[in-house]
């Protein structure tokens, strides 16, 4: 775009000037000789009149003590832009105007007859150009974005005009995608990330800063900056999940857009077996998968960041074996169960694992030694009905196995606690 800001088209200027120049070429010997302004023209980038010697199309004559011996004023015929606007078109036609620009000190960035840097200007590098009247607060950090750590500050700023606010070179995020088009993917998704497509700078600086990809914050404090719930959340959450302990959120999450809900960076079926590999491969082999965990729920009973129980559990599920008996121990499973399953001695409603009216989960839960759920369940999946576990780790690496065949009106379980042992909830068995 700034190619079209420029100045007039050089082949009409040339020839302007150099009719212009015809008119007053005397001058050129009188100004410049070996004893007077003898640097003029010498360095690498000459300004057009001078190159020609033309000293008076800018500097009024001065016919009075110069090159007498008097200090000669040098006075210009035209002031600030109005000098320069002469020969080449108005660079400030855009709204926002660089304050030097408005104000006509043009040659506070261009040398008006020579320099050692192209476009006449007076230094070199672009960004030493800015910071000849900026403070350096761009080039100071530990990571630089690509073009300001080339000094390119101009490649998004324009140094005269544009239509944008900070002279940028396009408006919001279209700035970032003048370079970083073929990242574009990454922002298209069906799940945009708020922020992201309001504006990039909620999390990026456009210069520079002490957290890597020139981000506001590192790692979780930049999401928890703006996610205060979650920060609350995990602030009361004694057990936090491995992943972000030892990951951070965008281990699980995307920053900019996701093709799942959820800013997920997968599916939400597999984000939990990318870590957990064994638990997906046993899952996936199992004949009988727990209901949540079927339809992929598993944040029904983990929360992916943290919670106040053992596991990263929702609700409080023992981690012993033996727990004195109280419904709120299997507030987890109760969620979605019949919380009154192991209540009454005598049922015959409240549970089939009964022998006749006899309640064996009351028998086997309900006491001072009572049997977690666990003891006999696998709370993802197995190989047996009921979800009847194929083994029960107990006490260090010694499993017991547990053999379980289910039949019309009971069951049958071959285990090492006691001698196999059948119920049936039509014809009672009696035990001896
Ligand atoms: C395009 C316009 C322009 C032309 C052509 C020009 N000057 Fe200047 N000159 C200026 C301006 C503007 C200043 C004031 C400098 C400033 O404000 O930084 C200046 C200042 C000066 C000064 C005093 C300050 C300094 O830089 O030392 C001298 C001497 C000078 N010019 C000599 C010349 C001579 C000799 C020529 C011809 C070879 C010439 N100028 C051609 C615009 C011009
Ligand atoms: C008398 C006419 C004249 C005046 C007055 C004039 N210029 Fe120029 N300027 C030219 C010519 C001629 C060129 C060379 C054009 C080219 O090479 O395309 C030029 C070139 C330039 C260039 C380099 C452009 C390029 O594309 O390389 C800059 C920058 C520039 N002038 C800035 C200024 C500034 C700033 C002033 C006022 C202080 C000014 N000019 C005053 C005639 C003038
Ligand atoms: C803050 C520094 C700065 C100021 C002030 C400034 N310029 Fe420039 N100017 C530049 C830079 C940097 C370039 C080179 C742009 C590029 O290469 O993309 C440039 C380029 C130019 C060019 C060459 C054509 C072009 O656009 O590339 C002209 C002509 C020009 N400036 C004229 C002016 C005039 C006239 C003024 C005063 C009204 C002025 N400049 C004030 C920094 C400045
Ligand atoms: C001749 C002195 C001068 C030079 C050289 C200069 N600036 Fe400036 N610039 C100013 C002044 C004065 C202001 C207005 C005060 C301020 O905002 O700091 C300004 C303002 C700005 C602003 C707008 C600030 C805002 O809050 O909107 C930007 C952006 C900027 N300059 C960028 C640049 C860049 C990029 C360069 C180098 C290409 C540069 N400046 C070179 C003097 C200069
Ligand atoms: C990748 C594009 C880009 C580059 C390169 C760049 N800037 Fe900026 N700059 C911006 C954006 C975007 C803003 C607006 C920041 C905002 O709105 O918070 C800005 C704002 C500014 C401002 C005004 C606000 C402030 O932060 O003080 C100045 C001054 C400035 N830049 C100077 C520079 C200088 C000097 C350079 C080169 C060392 C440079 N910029 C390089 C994009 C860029
Ligand atoms: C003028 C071109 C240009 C513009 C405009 C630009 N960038 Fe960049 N950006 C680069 C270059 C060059 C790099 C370094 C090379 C790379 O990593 O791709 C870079 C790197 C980055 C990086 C680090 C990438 C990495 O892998 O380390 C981030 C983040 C970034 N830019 C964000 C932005 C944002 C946000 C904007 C808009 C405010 C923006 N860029 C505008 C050119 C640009
Ligand atoms: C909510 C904060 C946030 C917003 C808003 C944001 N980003 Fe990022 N961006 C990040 C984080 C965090 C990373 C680090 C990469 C990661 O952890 O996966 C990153 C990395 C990048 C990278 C480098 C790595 C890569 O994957 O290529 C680029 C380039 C980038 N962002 C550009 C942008 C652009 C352009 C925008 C605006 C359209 C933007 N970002 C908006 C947070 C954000
Ligand atoms: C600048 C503030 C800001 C930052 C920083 C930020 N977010 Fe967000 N995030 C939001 C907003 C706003 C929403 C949209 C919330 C809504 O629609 O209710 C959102 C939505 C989300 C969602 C979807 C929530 C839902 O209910 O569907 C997730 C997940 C998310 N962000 C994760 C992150 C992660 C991870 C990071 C760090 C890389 C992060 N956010 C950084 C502001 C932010
Ligand atoms: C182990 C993967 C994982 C990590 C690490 C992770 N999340 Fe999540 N996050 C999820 C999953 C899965 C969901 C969706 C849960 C659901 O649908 O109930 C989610 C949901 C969210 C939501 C929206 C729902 C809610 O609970 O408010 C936000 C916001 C969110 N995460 C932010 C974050 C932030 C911030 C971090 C870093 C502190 C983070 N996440 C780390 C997996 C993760
Ligand atoms: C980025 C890898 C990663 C992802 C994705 C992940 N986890 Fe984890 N998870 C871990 C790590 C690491 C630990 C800590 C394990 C350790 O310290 O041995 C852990 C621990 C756990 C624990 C506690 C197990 C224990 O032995 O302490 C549970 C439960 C858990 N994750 C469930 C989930 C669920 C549910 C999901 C899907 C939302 C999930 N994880 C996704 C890495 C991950
Ligand atoms: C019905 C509730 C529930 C659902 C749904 C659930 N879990 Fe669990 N999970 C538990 C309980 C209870 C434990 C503790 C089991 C124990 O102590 O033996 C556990 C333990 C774990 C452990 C650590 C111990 C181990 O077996 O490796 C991981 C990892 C785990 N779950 C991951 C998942 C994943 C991944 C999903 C989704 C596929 C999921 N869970 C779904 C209740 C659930
Ligand atoms: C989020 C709800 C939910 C939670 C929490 C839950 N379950 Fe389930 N459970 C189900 C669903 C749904 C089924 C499938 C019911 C069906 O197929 O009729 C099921 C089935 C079962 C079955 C097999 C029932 C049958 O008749 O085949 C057992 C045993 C079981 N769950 C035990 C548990 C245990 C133990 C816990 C606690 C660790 C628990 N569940 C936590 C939803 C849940
Ligand atoms: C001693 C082993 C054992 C323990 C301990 C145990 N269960 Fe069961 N559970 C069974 C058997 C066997 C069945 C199958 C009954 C049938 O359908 O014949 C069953 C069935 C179930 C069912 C299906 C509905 C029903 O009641 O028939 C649910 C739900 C259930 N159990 C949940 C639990 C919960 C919750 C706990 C912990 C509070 C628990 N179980 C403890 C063995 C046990």
């Amino acid at each position: 775009m700034r190619k079209v800001w420029t100045v007039i088209g050089t082949a009409l200027c040339s020839f302007a000037l150099s009719a212009l120049f015809v008119g007053v070429s005397a001058a050129a010997d009188t100004c410049v000789s070996a004893k007077c302004h003898a640097q003029m023209g010498k360095a690498q980038y000459v300004h057009g009149p001078v190159g020609v010697g033309q000293c008076t199309v800018c500097h009024v004559e001065v016919k009075k003590g110069h090159p007498t011996g008097r200090k000669p004023d040098f006075k210009l015929v035209a002031t600030g832009k109005a000098l320069c606007e002469k020969c080449h078109q108005p660079v400030d036609k855009f709204e926002f105007k660089h304050t030097p620009v408005k104000r006509g000190e043009c040659t506070g960035c261009h040398d008006p007859h020579q320099s050692d840097a192209p476009k006449q200007l007076k230094k070199k590098k672009t960004s030493e150009l800015c910071f000849s009247c900026h403070k350096n607060t761009q080039q100071v950090k530990k990571f630089q974005h690509g073009p300001v750590a080339s000094g390119d500050c101009n490649v998004c700023h324009n140094p005269h005009s544009s239509p944008f606010p900070h002279q940028l070179e396009a408006k919001g995020n279209d700035l970032c995608f003048l370079c970083h088009d073929d990242r574009k993917a990454q922002f298209t998704r069906k799940y945009p990330h708020k922020p992201a497509m309001e504006s990039c700078l909620k999390c990026h600086d456009p210069h520079n800063s002490d957290h890597p990809f020139m981000l506001a914050k590192e790692g979780t404090e930049l999401c928890l900056s703006c996610h205060t719930k979650m920060a609350e959340h995990l602030k009361k959450a004694t057990v936090k999940h491995g992943a972000l302990v030892k990951g951070t959120c965008t281990t699980c999450h995307t920053p900019h857009s996701s093709d799942y809900p959820r800013q997920l960076r997968t599916h939400t079926k597999d984000i939990c077996y990318t870590c957990h590999k064994e638990m997906g491969a046993k899952v996936r082999a199992a004949k009988y998968v727990h209901g949540p965990v079927k339809q992929n729920d598993c944040y029904a009973c983990h929360d992916p960041h943290g919670s106040a129980n053992p596991l990263i559990l929702k609700k409080y599920f023992p981690k012993e074996f033996y727990k004195p008996y109280e419904t709120a121990n299997y507030a987890l499973c109760f969620d979605c169960h019949n919380k009154d399953i192991a209540l009454d001695k005598i049922t015959t409603k409240l549970t089939n694992f009964r022998n006749g009216d006899t309640n064996l989960h009351f028998l086997h839960v309900n006491k001072e030694k009572g049997r977690s759920c666990k003891a006999c369940h696998e709370v993802h999946a197995g190989d047996q009905e009921k979800h009847i576990r194929k083994e029960v780790p107990f006490g260090g690496s010694w499993k017991l196995p547990i053999n379980y065949t289910k039949n019309a009106n009971g069951g049958t379980c071959v285990v090492g606690c006691h001698k196999p042992k059948s119920y049936d909830r039509v014809n009672p068995v009696k035990y001896e």
